[in-house]
Parts: C-alpha cells; sequence; structure tokens
C-alpha cells in the first residue's frame, strides 16, 4: 500500500497515535500524518484541519491520491474550533511554535477530557507549552527526541489529568524525561547550553542580571556531572 514519508518528527507524533483512533491532525498542511495513519490501518477516519485555505486544498489534493477519502474530512478552522462535536479520541497539533499550540490548547475547552490523547509537535519554545500543559493540568505522559532537517526536535504526549503542577526551570526546558542515550535529545542540551552561555555573556556584557540563565546553566553541569557527560558535546 503507498503511504508518505514520515520524517522524524511526524514518525514519533504517528507512533503515539492509539490503534482505531478518530484523529484530527490540525494545521495539517500536506495531510502526510492522517493518509500514513489510514494507510497503516492505524485510525477509523482523520478530521484535517487547518487555518489557511492553501494548505488545506494541498491536503485535499494530496489526499485524492488515496483511496481513504470516505474517511477523511476537511475542515477550515482556526486551531481546534469547530472540531468538538467530532468525537474524537487522538488529536495532533504539529509543526507550530510551543507558544501557538498552547494557544490553539486554551481555546479548546473540550480536551480536557482524560479519554483524548493529545500528540503536541512544538517546532520552538518547547518550555512555553510545557509550562501552559502543566499550569493547565495536563501530564505530560512521554516525550521522544528525534533529529529532523539537522535540527532537534520533541514530541509529546499529553492527556489532561485536571491537577495542575510546577516544571522547574531545567524540566520546562528539556522534559521531565531527559534520555542521555538519545542522541537527540543531547544534541537539543548541548545547543540550548551553548546559547544560554552566549545569552548570559551578552547580559552581563550590557551590565545586565544574568541570574535566570546562570541558574539553568548550574542545573545543567549538575546534570551533566550526575549522567557522566562531564566531555562537551562537539554538536555533530
Ligand atoms: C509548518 S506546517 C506543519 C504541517 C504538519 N503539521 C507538520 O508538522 O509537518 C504548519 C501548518 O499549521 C497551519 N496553522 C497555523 N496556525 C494554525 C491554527 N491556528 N490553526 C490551524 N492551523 C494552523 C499552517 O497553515 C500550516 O499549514
Amino acid at each position: 500500500m503507498k503511504k508518505p514519508a514520515l520524517d522524524a518528527r511526524l514518525r514519533a507524533a504517528a507512533a503515539y497515535v492509539r490503534q482505531d483512533a478518530v484523529f484530527a491532525d490540525v494545521g495539517t498542511d500536506h495531510a502526510y500524518l492522517p493518509l500514513f495513519l489510514l494507510a497503516e490501518g492505524r485510525i477509523t477516519r482523520a478530521v484535517c484541519s487547518d487555518v489557511n485555505e492553501g494548505p488545506l486544498a494541498k491536503a485535499k489534493e494530496h489526499a485524492s491520491e488515496y483511496p481513504f477519502l470516505s474517511k477523511m474530512s476537511f475542515h477550515l478552522a482556526d486551531g481546534l474550533e469547530a472540531l468538538s462535536s467530532e468525537g474524537l479520541t487522538d488529536i495532533a497539533v504539529c509543526g507550530m511554535g510551543g507558544e501557538l499550540i498552547a494557544d490553539i490548547l486554551s481555546r479548546a475547552a473540550f480536551v480536557k477530557n482524560n479519554d483524548i490523547r493529545l500528540i503536541l509537535q512544538p517546532m520552538s519554545r518547547p518550555e512555553q507549552l510545557r509550562r501552559y500543559l502543566a499550569a493547565e493540568g495536563f501530564c505530560i505522559e512521554d516525550e521522544t527526541f528525534v533529529r529532523a532537517a539537522g535540527k532537534s526536535y520533541v514530541c509529546m504526549l499529553v492527556a489532561y489529568s485536571g491537577t495542575p503542577y510546577a516544571l522547574s526551570p531545567f524540566a520546562e526546558l528539556f522534559g521531565a524525561f531527559p534520555n542521555v542515550r538519545n542522541d537527540a535529545f543531547l544534541s537539543y542540551l548541548f545547543e540550548k547550553e551553548r546559547s544560554l552561555r552566549s545569552a548570559a555573556k551578552g547580559i552581563e556584557q550590557g551590565g545586565g542580571d544574568a541570574a535566570t540563565q546562570r541558574a539553568l546553566l548550574s542545573d545543567i553541569e549538575k546534570f551533566k556531572m550526575i549522567n557522566h557527560l562531564e566531555v562537551a558535546y562537539d554538536g555533530t
């Protein structure tokens, strides 16, 4: 069976989708993820939504190359608006900034439901998304770091628990499942360390207070020591 090739980000997202899910892909663009899941026989129905007409037209055009149109619907919608009555079990929001993903969730009260699985893949600022999830009582059940197009990205498996909690600045930045055996995680850790060092230096050279950056750098040092990562990673 023909199926779209997914990059590592979307493969990580696909792996979190449950068998026989009623699946929504928010910001679907090319619809690769729902088409892949339909081709694999993993989902019973795919709700594809995008806020922009161009990407939604692309999704429809691409979907017409596959024999799944009867199991697909297409919605021109901002975030999860208009999707509350679709009976969704698993919802992916991939390939957007962490703040935008948090904003989309904040405008969809129906996702505060323990039966709904959220699969979130921020392209930037995952720490802002983790902070939002913790404050709103969404449990981050798992995370996978992957490399795609030469960069590290994280994909999160999330469900509502109703119990808000707080994350340390380190956990906001690196997640609750730091896996030192995963090269994608290590690259991310060392990239962040480098950018925090340069930010701290810049702030201090300008006479400012880099206490936040220095505290995080100290946590990173401790993490590296505990995990025998004393040698600076060269990022390759
Ligand atoms: C970079 S593409 C990601 C495509 C695919 N999800 C992926 O991860 O490869 C981002 C898509 O999100 C859509 N998008 C941006 N803001 C959105 C919103 N508020 N609601 C729905 N879709 C949105 C854009 O139009 C675009 O098609």
